[in-house]
């Protein structure tokens, strides 16, 4: 059984890790792709979302441009020291033959979930300013979404803007208050997991050699993203965040999960902190966190099945020889 995903994206070096493995592996019907402002501008984000289908001869999934900026935040500075200025690690590859439809992405969530009631599992990559929006523009979506995946946050790990508030959820904290508030199922696939999942050179060198249509991409494309995470992190490689977003829709098993209801620091010093009430003490002096739903927060993964999966996905039959 395949999983209908919309992946919701700002690529980004391990973006294009994740979309090449929901391409690939079995489990997985990629029906769109959406773009939003992130690891570089939304404008960016698209032509870099249309090279990553084309170079993978998928031009056929539709891509849907989002939003150019935060919810309500000012439009933080985009990361080119950690996936360079094109998103790529500074490849500057020519630019995407095809275009993005015509449909803003949150609009094309909304209808595809619409179109398909209970069999859409959006998988969000980046900041969330287009899954809140959808929201906005549609609230029955809460109740006929299958499932929300999202790559970001931090529970019990540090994070990696501050040393409570990880990017994506800093990059637009009021749009992820508003994920996280409303009743559908989310999963949040955070920093508790991803910086326990390390990709070596070794890794990108066998995909490079297995791998006819991406994988000297990828390899060129992780130098510098590795570069950096050796320089910041003094690792032998680098992490590949948003794999773990798709991977839980693959296989939730490699994961070990908490569940409590979730709220996001809007303002002050811990902004973008994303914090669970595991106990659900209605005693607390703060209500902030009752009447809200509860969510599922990654806090164990299995890190050596989920290098394995990816490195499979990157090299099976999918990419031809
Ligand atoms: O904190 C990691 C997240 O921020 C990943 O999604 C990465 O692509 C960046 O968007
Ligand atoms: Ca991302």
């Amino acid at each position: 059984m395949s999983h209908k995903i919309i992946l919701d994206t700002d690529p980004g070096i391990d973006d294009a890790m994740a979309l090449f493995t929901a391409l690939a592996h079995p489990a997985i019907d990629l029906i769109g792709v959406t773009t939003t402002f992130g690891n570089v501008a939304v404008s960016q984000a698209t032509r870099n979302a249309l090279t990553l289908l084309e170079m993978a001869q998928a031009s056929h999934i539709p891509v849907a441009q989002g939003g150019a900026s935060p919810w309500i935040v000012p439009t933080p500075p985009f990361p080119d020291f950690v996936h360079g200025a094109d998103g790529f690690g500074n490849l500057h590859l020519p630019l995407p033959t095809t275009s993005a439809i015509t449909q803003p992405a949150p609009a094309f969530m909304v209808e595809q979930i619409l179109k398909h009631p209970h069999e859409i599992t959006i998988v969000a990559i980046g900041p969330l300013d287009n899954l809140a929006t959808a929201l906005q523009l549609n609230p029955e979506i809460a109740q006929l979404v299958k499932q929300v995946v999202i790559m970001g946050g931090a529970i019990e790990h540090d994070g990696n803007v501050s040393p409570v508030a990880e990017a994506n959820i800093y990059c637009d904290p009021h749009a992820a208050e508003h994920v996280m508030a409303a009743s559908w199922p989310v999963v949040m696939v955070g920093l508790d997991v991803t910086h326990q999942v390390i990709l070596d050179r070794a890794l990108f060198e066998r995909i490079r050699d297995q791998n006819p249509r991406v994988g000297q991409f990828m390899y060129n494309a992780v130098q510098f993203y590795m570069r950096f995470y050796g320089s910041i992190r003094g690792i032998q490689g680098c992490y590949g965040h948003d794999i773990s977003a798709v991977a839980y829709v693959i296989d939730p098993t490699l994961f070990q999960t908490i569940e409590g209801s979730i709220c996001v620091a809007t303002e002050g010093v811990a902004i973008g902190q994303t914090i669970i009430d595991r106990h659900g003490l209605s005693s607390y002096a703060l209500k902030n966190w009752n009447h809200r739903p509860k969510q599922k927060a990654c806090v164990g993964v299995d890190a050596e099945r989920l290098r394995a999966l990816f490195e499979s996905s990157m090299t099976n039959e999918f990419w031809g020889q």
